[in-house]
């Protein structure tokens, strides 16, 4: 049974509940969104909630992760049913905050990624991971975690991360889980909620365009340039999709090897309409490793 769920808006008080819970010897599990949550979400919560204490989300249209030409002011905001979702997960506190108080006026410092934010989103939207390390530095800091979930479905922003936690040493597990589809295999995003029935109905594209590497993969296909060739070939099947890429990449590293080894990811960001959409599927040993 859910117990009431708090919600805090001020870092100060944030600060404060952090304190008393970790003083009095309680696990905090942390999951951090730009709300209009969706089951995908409901999972990361209901994870946090059977590993620790107590269960802390977070609801911040960041916008310096947003690029100019990007959607951050139709973002989409839905604050009652995101309340509805988290208490019915069991979270016990969600901090949902403003630009005036995480950036306030003097703002002017950010974690700057490495390598990894080179490739794939990283070369289409300049500063975006830039954005995405700053703020979740900031509310690692401030909520201060010992696990915090992340969705597959923002693979290279999980790997980031990861390599975040490590590089700046926060003291915290950083948790993947996998992507939650809907029935005809599209990832759940927030972002979905744009879709025209019309392209909601061509978006399962994606995945499959995606499941087709895969399945190559799993025949004993290694040429990199080979597998991402099947994508996109897969993916023109479905001419209203306009590509920003599709790449299979190290899972770990994201270099690009020309053979793989015994795992990899293929990974892909693509348009309907204005809508880009971003899916991905870790390949052999990867996937084994990931569940
Ligand atoms: O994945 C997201 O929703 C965001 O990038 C995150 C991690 C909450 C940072 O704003």
């Amino acid at each position: 049974m859910p117990g009431v769920m708090r919600t805090l808006e001020r870092i100060a008080d944030l600060r404060a509940a952090s304190r008393e819970w970790r003083a009095s010897g309680r696990t905090i599990g942390f999951v951090p969104t730009m709300g209009a949550l969706h089951a995908g979400h409901r999972s990361l919560v209901e994870k946090a909630r059977a590993e620790c204490d107590v269960v802390v989300a977070s609801i911040f249209v960041n916008p310096l992760q947003f690029g100019a030409n990007e959607d951050l002011s139709r973002y989409p905001r839905d604050l009652a049913g995101d309340q509805a979702l988290l208490a019915a997960a069991g979270a016990d506190a969600l901090f949902v905050t403003t630009p005036a108080e995480m950036y306030p006026p003097g703002f002017q410092t950010c974690v700057v990624p490495g390598a990894l934010a080179e490739p794939l989103c990283g070369a289409s939207r300049p500063g975006h991971f830039r954005g995405v390390l700053t703020v979740v530095a900031k509310l690692f800091h401030l909520v201060a975690p010992h696990v915090a979930y992340f969705g597959q479905k923002d693979f290279q922003q999980a790997r980031l991360l990861q390599r975040m936690v490590a590089d700046l040493d926060f003291d915290l597990v950083l948790r993947m889980l996998p992507t939650l589809r809907e029935a005809d295999g599209l990832a759940m995003s927030s972002r979905n909620r744009y879709l025209s029935a019309t392209e909601r109905a061509q978006a399962p594209a994606l995945p499959r365009a995606l499941q087709a590497v895969a399945a190559a993969f799993d025949a004993g296909e290694r040429s990199r340039t080979a597998l991402a060739a099947i994508g996109t070939a897969a993916l023109a099947r479905e001419p209203a999709f306009r590509l920003d890429y599709l790449e299979v990449r190290d899972d770990e590293t994201l270099e690009a090897p020309e053979r793989l080894g015994a795992g990899g990811v293929v990974a892909a960001a693509a348009f309907l309409g204005t809508t880009r959409l971003i899916d991905n599927l870790l390949l052999g040993a990867a996937a084994r490793r990931l569940g």
